[in-house]
C-alpha cells in the first residue's frame, strides 16, 4: 500500500506530533506533580485504551489518589462504556466514570467522584488543607470542555501563576478543589498501527499529518463489518455489496454526490466527509474498541 500503510502513517506524524513543545508539556507534567494530590486522567470513552498516553500512569505515584474519567461517553456505546468503567476499576484500583463533559449534569458525576476520592484520601493522610487536582489527556480529548463546565458549575476563578508556565493554568473550584489544567500530550510512539488508526479517526492527530483516504477505507471497513445497521441507515447503501475499502468509500462518496468533473469521485472529500460523519456523532454511539478480554 505504499505510502498509505498505517506504519507510515504513524511514523511521518510522529516527526509532527512530537516536536520540542511536546517534550515541554511532559516536562511541565512532571515538574508539577509535586504539587497535585491527585490526577484526573481523562480519555475518550470511544478509544479508551487508544487515547491512555502510557506517559501518564508512568508519571503516577503511589502517594496520589488517581480517577479515569472517559469524555465523550453520549458519543460512546453504553454498554462499552459500563464495560471499560467496570474493567478500569477492578484492574487498577481508581474510581472510573463516563460523562457528557459539555453537559452540566453529567459533569456533576465528576465532582461527586472528585469529592469522594478526596474525602478518602484526606482522611487518610490526615490532611486538612485544600485539595488539590491535576487533570492530564491526549489532546482533543476535552480537557477544556471539562473544566470549563466544572468551573461554571461552581464559579471558578482561573489564574496564572509566576512560575507556572502560560500553559498550566490554577482554577479554583468553590468545592475546596485547586485544577491545575495541563497541555494534551500523545506518546512519542504508538504501541501498534491500531492505535494510530484510532487516534486519526476521532480528531486527536490533525487530518494534515496523515493520509485521510487510507484512514476513512480502514473507518468504513470496520464501521461496516460492526456496525452495519447503523451505516446502513444512515447513509442508505449496503457496505456488504462491496468487498474493497476503496470500493466502499467510493459508495459513500457517490451517496453524497461528491463527485469531481469529470464525474469520478473525489476520494479526498469522501473521506473527510465520512471522518467528519463518525466525529461528530451523527452516526450513532460507537465505540472501537472495547476491553482485551471482552469480545469486539
Ligand atoms: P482539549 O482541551 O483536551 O484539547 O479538548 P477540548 O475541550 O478543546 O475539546 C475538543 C473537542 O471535543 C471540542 O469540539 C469539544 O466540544 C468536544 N468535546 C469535549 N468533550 C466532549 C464530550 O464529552 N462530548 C462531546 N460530544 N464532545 C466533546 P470542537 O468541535 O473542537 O469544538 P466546539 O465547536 O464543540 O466548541
Amino acid at each position: 500500500m505504499g505510502d498509505k500503510d498505517i506504519n507510515n502513517v504513524a511514523a511521518n506524524s510522529s516527526i509532527h506530533w512530537f516536536p520540542g513543545h511536546m517534550r515541554a508539556s511532559q516536562r511541565l507534567l512532571k515538574e508539577n506533580l509535586s504539587r497535585v494530590d491527585l490526577m484526573i486522567e481523562l480519555i475518550d470513552a470511544r478509544i479508551p485504551r487508544s487515547s491512555r498516553n502510557p506517559f501518564f500512569k508512568d508519571i503516577t505515584y503511589s502517594n496520589k489518589a488517581r480517577i479515569v474519567v472517559m469524555s465523550k461517553g453520549d458519543l460512546a456505546d453504553c454498554r462499552a462504556s459500563e464495560d471499560w468503567v467496570r474493567h478500569i476499576e477492578n484492574t487498577e484500583r481508581v474510581r472510573a466514570l463516563a460523562v457528557d463533559c459539555k453537559n452540566a449534569k453529567s459533569v456533576k458525576n465528576v465532582i461527586y467522584v472528585l469529592k469522594e476520592v478526596l474525602l478518602n484520601f484526606s482522611k487518610k493522610r490526615g490532611l486538612g488543607r485544600l485539595m488539590r487536582a491535576m487533570i492530564v489527556g491526549i489532546p482533543n480529548v476535552g480537557k477544556s470542555t471539562l473544566i470549563n463546565s466544572l468551573a461554571k458549575k461552581s464559579k471558578a476563578r482561573v489564574e496564572n501563576r509566576p512560575g507556572v508556565t502560560r500553559t498550566a493554568q490554577w482554577i479554583h473550584l468553590d468545592s475546596g478543589l485547586d485544577l491545575l489544567d495541563t497541555p494534551g500530550t500523545l506518546p512519542s510512539k504508538f504501541e501498534s498501527p491500531e492505535v494510530g488508526l484510532n487516534l486519526a479517526y476521532t480528531g486527536a492527530i490533525k487530518d494534515t499529518v496523515y493520509d485521510v483516504e487510507y484512514v476513512a477505507m480502514n473507518l468504513i471497513e470496520y464501521l461496516s463489518a460492526n456496525y452495519p445497521k447503523q451505516v446502513q441507515n444512515r447513509f442508505g447503501v449496503d457496505f456488504s455489496e462491496f468487498p474493497r475499502p476503496i470500493e466502499k468509500l467510493e459508495a459513500f462518496g457517490k451517496s453524497r454526490g461528491m463527485l469531481l468533473r469529470g464525474g469520478e469521485i473525489d476520494l479526498n472529500r469522501a473521506a473527510l466527509g465520512l471522518l467528519e460523519e463518525y466525529r461528530s456523532g451523527r452516526l450513532g454511539r460507537i465505540t472501537l474498541e472495547m476491553p482485551r478480554e471482552l469480545k469486539k
